[in-house]
């Protein structure tokens, strides 16, 4: 048997995935806890977990995410986007678009036929449009970012937030809170407002191609898929433990690096 790791060090969580050859997964988690921090250290402890092995046992390891260069046990560093895609083509080989959102940017990615990278757009210079944004209105609102999704299905009406700048749409909702709008209301404007600057992202690799997947932390909040779903009018598949697919892909990566080196 033989073992590869991927590790994938983002700006709000860090993610790892131990992979045998090349297929089956032997162990994946991921912590709350991003880069610039004890985020690599905490992953690898917790990957490694009750599965009887350890970093000497990993035949090649591959680091992705922001912080993809502080990992100094990896072989090799690789941009998220190309392990994104990659393990998300393994596991929906369906996929056509790619979005992903995260805790600081958020990506638009087109694949071809055979899971090649056609075209990918980011954002990473706007908080706006990305889990930031959600961790800012979850607290205003006092709604556990596991509650959003429940929250965002009992709005009876969605709220317009529409100031395009974090900053200003937090003073925004403050405003509508003290004006009794419902929060069920202003949580599905909150997420209405991601969808619509993460729809722009994607509209910008072209015309918008099935089947469409999104992975990221914030694919784990039903209110932003559902949101998401109407601003493209298109069917979602959310992929499965969506946050660990870049994980995954960078596992996968190093795989076929080991192989080549055989
Ligand atoms: N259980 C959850 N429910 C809803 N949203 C979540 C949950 N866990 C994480 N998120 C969202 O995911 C974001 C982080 O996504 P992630 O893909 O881990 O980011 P990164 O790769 O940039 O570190 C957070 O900002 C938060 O908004
Ligand atoms: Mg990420």
């Amino acid at each position: 048997m033989v073992y590869t790791l991927g590790i994938d060090i983002g700006s709000s969580s860090s993610k790892a995935l131990i992979l045998a050859d090349g297929k089956d997964i032997v162990s994946s988690a991921a912590i709350q806890v991003g880069t610039g921090t004890s985020g690599p250290g905490r992953v690898m402890e917790e990957v490694f977990r009750d599965t009887g092995l350890s970093l000497e046992d990993i035949a090649f390891t591959v680091a992705t995410g922001y912080g993809r260069f502080s990992v100094k046990e990896a072989d090799k560093q690789i941009s998220e986007i190309t392990c994104h895609a990659k393990g998300i083509f393994h596991l929906i080989p369906g996929a056509r678009t790619i979005i992903d959102i995260g805790g600081q940017d958020a990506k638009a990615i087109r694949l071809g036929d055979n899971g090649n990278i056609l075209q990918f757009y980011m954002n990473d210079k706007c908080a706006a449009g990305t889990g930031r944004f959600l961790d800012v209105m979850s607290r205003v609102l006092e709604i556990p970012l596991d509650n959003m999704g429940d929250a965002h299905f009992k709005a009876t009406e969605w709220a317009a937030v529409s100031s395009t700048c974090t900053v200003f749409a937090e003073s925004e909702v403050i405003s509508q809170l003290s004006n009794g709008v419902p929060r069920e209301n202003i949580v599905a404007g909150v997420h209405k407002s991601v969808a619509t600057k993460t729809c722009a992202l994607v509209r910008r690799c072209g015309e918008l191609q099935q089947e469409v997947v999104m992975c990221g932390g914030v694919a784990k909040n039903p209110g932003a898929v559902d949101a998401m779903e109407k601003a493209l009018g298109a069917k979602i598949t959310v992929a499965p433990n969506p946050q660990i697919t870049g994980a995954l892909g960078a596992a996968l990566l190093a795989w076929e690096a080991y192989q080549k080196q055989q």
